[in-house]
């Protein structure tokens, strides 16, 4: 996106210095042109020019318009991710930044990307506003507690570039930065299979999801107290007050966070809070098992996401 944020930049930059110089250059020209010695001189009433002022309005306004028409492309496209990305989870906290592979591989103030593949970073706050700033590749985008913000990025050189904390957060704010490396994909991999191993991040919320006693609710086969799980992610849901609303990593927060906020249509609010018995970190395991939680013949995109040489999620393979 670098170059389509930069074209539009520049082109700003120079509709701004052309009118910045037409109109000096005129102030001066007019100046020396109308002068006049005589002390006594009386000035021309004027009295307007309806084709004059027409032209003064239209052209802006017609300039405004392709500014906002091109930005709005560029907009559109920094906002959504393409469908094939490789998803990162992430947690700002004072003063650092904490990223999740799906594989399970933690980092911290780094982030490992393979060169030429869409990343998608969905991430929130521990604590204050932060906002993940990645100046090479124009995206910025606060964190937000309580909140999910995504960014999206296609690395297209081998390197290593800036992370910024953009949004002023506290005594270290300056300190809160850390690097992207991006890597050629086989050393990418050979960089995923190099941690511990510590389980993909479904595993864990799998776990997780065992360990709370989820499992005894949110029954696969739609027996339980809870809705079944099972191929919910990225489908409209209904909910009790007769409305719907997409089943998206934000809702799945939700509902884990304060489940009675938007109940699913046919189920009673017995489901307990979790608000301050998790971590972010956890919520995020938790909602990428529920991601995980597809038949194998919808979850093309999940599958694709998790990279070449992956397995499909446990949950899959087990089909719970
Ligand atoms: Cu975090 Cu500034």
């Amino acid at each position: 996106m670098a170059s389509r944020v930069d074209n539009l930049y520049f082109f700003i930059v120079a509709v701004t210095a052309f009118f910045a110089v037409l109109v000096s250059v005129l102030v001066i020209f007019f100046a020396a042109k109308y002068h006049t010695k005589d002390p006594l001189a009386v000035g021309q009433p004027i009295h307007g020019s309806i084709p004059l002022e027409l032209a003064w309005s239209i052209i802006p306004f017609l300039i405004s318009i392709v500014i906002f028409a091109w930005a709005a492309d560029v907009f559109f496209d920094l906002q959504r991710p393409p469908d094939q990305t490789i998803e990162i989870y992430s947690v700002a906290k004072r003063w650092m930044w904490k990223f999740q592979h799906l594989d399970g591989q933690n980092e911290i103030n780094e982030l490992h990307v393979p060169v030429g593949r869409a990343v998608k970073v969905t991430f929130t706050s521990e604590d204050v506003l932060h906002s993940m700033f990645f100046p090479s590749f124009r995206v910025k985008a606060d964190a937000i507690p309580g909140r999910y913000s995504t960014v999206w990025f296609t690395a297209t050189k081998v390197g290593e570039y800036h992370l910024f904390c953009a949004e002023y957060c506290g005594t270290k704010h300056s300190g809160m930065i850390g690097k992207v490396i991006v890597m050629e994909p086989a050393a990418y991999q050979a960089w995923l299979t190099g941690g511990p191993g510590a389980g993909s991040l479904s595993q864990r919320g799998e776990e997780l999801f065992n360990d709370l006693a989820c499992n005894t609710c949110h029954r696969s086969d739609g027996s339980g107290r809870g809705p079944s799980l099972v191929n919910k992610f990225g489908a409209p849901q209904e909910l009790a007050n007769g409305t719907s609303v997409a089943v998206d990593e934000a809702y799945v927060r939700e509902s884990i966070l304060t489940p009675q906020v938007k109940l699913v249509a046919g189920y009673q609010p017995l489901m307990p809070t979790f608000q301050g018995l998790l971590s972010e970190e956890n919520v995020m395991a938790l909602v990428e098992y529920v991601k995980s939680l597809k038949t194998a013949t919808s979850g093309v995109s999940n599958v694709s996401a998790a990279g070449p040489g992956e397995t499909p999620p446990a949950a899959v393979q087990e089909n719970r």
